[in-house]
């Protein structure tokens, strides 16, 4: 078995969760290597719902090691929640689970400045998740952050050190927002606290992945939010703050390129898109609603309602070429199946000139308006079928249009929320 990368190819929510359930099968880890607590993996097992949004999929395979990665930023309270929630749903987690020592820790205040930022930006905003993402990674890069190692320091070292950092946070708080400040104390005794509970479970990562480099054990790594909303190679400024990209893999575990194995890029069979930012083959009005309720495109982390519209070919190659995706898993094509015609676009028209290429200059990309190509729908439904042969003729056209153009084989497509809703074609949907 090979080490895989499941990369999101658009913004985010093109239902990686459930992909990196299913194929974390018979892997040893499941490592998730940037982002926090924004992301929200919905996986249906049966009648049970499980959302996860720090926590790997790959932790409802009893046995498979999980490893939050040094790039992630982490709130220890979401996490004690998440931990303690899965747990009285039955699923064993600290025993599977370890936390890179090098990840950051994200704070009650850096929720705080993210809600102060956004409602500060108005109609600017970047329409974030609200929590604490950016804030997080800014302490990070500037070197103030405190690291999911200190939690190991002495619970008075520890508390210190907090005391210091929030009252430092909350002089922004106060003199630049003139918010409320946090409370110190309170806090500093609720993270010694926190510490405790999650102590036993952070790890050198050097030590923790020596049997991945040593090729002793295999791994699937997890991917959180897109491609576009990668902090360089996303459409930025209306992106997150990490690095969703491939290159995000390796700063965010500190293994060796030779470890990234297999490349998979998930896309939806349409688009959607959750917060501010261009998106050109946006739906509005009844064509969009009808998309959204197809779908239940509503978020899994904020509930907010996820802006639709079609596949975007120039975003999917882009997506594609720079992550160097060689298979492509799309998912829910079954929402298409009431559709009298499907769209995608295969082309930009930029203020009068054709481009075929995405842009990645900033301004340029809310300028273009798609070029479509229409395909008749299926109209009938495909949430039952297993086999390619078993998909509707016009679905397949569709799946065949589109690797074709994204230049890398389609090699699994997933009709239904369920984990044996899956259609697997490792050779590709051309026949
Ligand atoms: P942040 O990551 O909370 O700072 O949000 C920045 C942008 O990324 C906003 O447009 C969010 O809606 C978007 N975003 C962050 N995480 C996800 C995700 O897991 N799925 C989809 N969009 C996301």
């Amino acid at each position: 078995m090979e080490n895989r990368v499941i990369i999101g190819g658009q913004w985010g929510d093109e239902g990686k969760g459930k992909v990196v359930d299913a194929l974390s099968e018979g892997v040893d880890r499941v490592i998730r290597f940037q982002g926090g607590a924004n992301a929200g993996h919905t996986i249906y097992i049966g009648q049970k719902k499980h959302v996860l949004h720090l926590i790997p999929s790959g932790i409802l395979r009893p046995g498979v090691k999980c490893l939050l990665g040094g790039g992630m930023v982490i709130d220890p309270w979401s996490l004690r929640d998440e931990i303690l929630s899965l747990e009285q749903q039955g699923v064993e987690v600290r025993d599977q689970l370890h936390i890179s020592g090098t990840a950051q820790l994200l704070m009650p205040y850096h929720k705080r400045l993210d809600e102060l930022k956004e409602e500060r930006l108005k109609r600017k905003c970047i329409g974030t998740t609200g929590r604490g993402i950016g804030p997080a990674y800014l302490d990070k890069i500037q070197r103030t952050g405190i690291r999911m190692g200190d939690l190991l320091l002495p619970p008075e070292n520890l508390e210190r050190k907090c005391i210091e950092k929030i009252l430092s946070a909350n002089e922004m708080l106060s003199e630049f927002y003139q918010a409320d400040p946090l409370p110190s104390r309170v806090l500093a005794e609720e993270l010694v606290d926190l510490a405790r509970f999650i102590a036993p479970m952070v790890v050198d990562p050097y030590r923790e992945l020596r049997p991945v480099r040593e090729g002793r054990e295999t791994v699937l790594f997890e991917g959180a939010q897109g491609t576009l909303l990668d902090i360089d190679h996303g459409t930025y400024p209306f992106v997150t703050s990490s690095n969703s990209t491939i290159g995000g893999v390796l700063t965010g575990t500190g293994l060796p390129p030779r470890a990234l194995g297999e490349i998979n890029g998930i896309f939806k069979a349409y688009l959607t898109r959750v917060g501010n930012g261009p998106f050109p083959t946006e739906l509005l009005g009844d064509e969009g609603e009808n998309l959204r309720e197809a779908g239940g495109e509503f978020g899994a982390t904020t509930g907010r309602a996820r802006r639709c519209g079609w596949f975007d070919l120039l975003a999917g190659r882009y997506a594609v070429d720079t992550n160097g995706i060689s298979g492509v898993i799309l998912t829910k094509l079954d929402v298409l199946d009431g559709f009298p015609t499907v769209k995608v676009a295969t082309g930009y028209d930029l203020d009068g000139e054709a481009l075929d290429t995405f842009p990645c200059l900033s301004g340029v990309l809310s300028r273009c308006r798609p070029v479509y190509r229409e395909f008749p729908g299926w109209e009938k439904p495909t949430s039952a079928c297993r086999d390619l042969q078993e998909l509707p003729a016009a679905a397949r056209k569709y799946l065949e249009f589109l690797e074709e153009q994204l230049g890398a084989l389609i090699v699994g497509v997933s009709v239904g929320r369920e984990r044996d809703q899956m259609i697997w074609t490792p050779t590709g949907v051309t026949t």
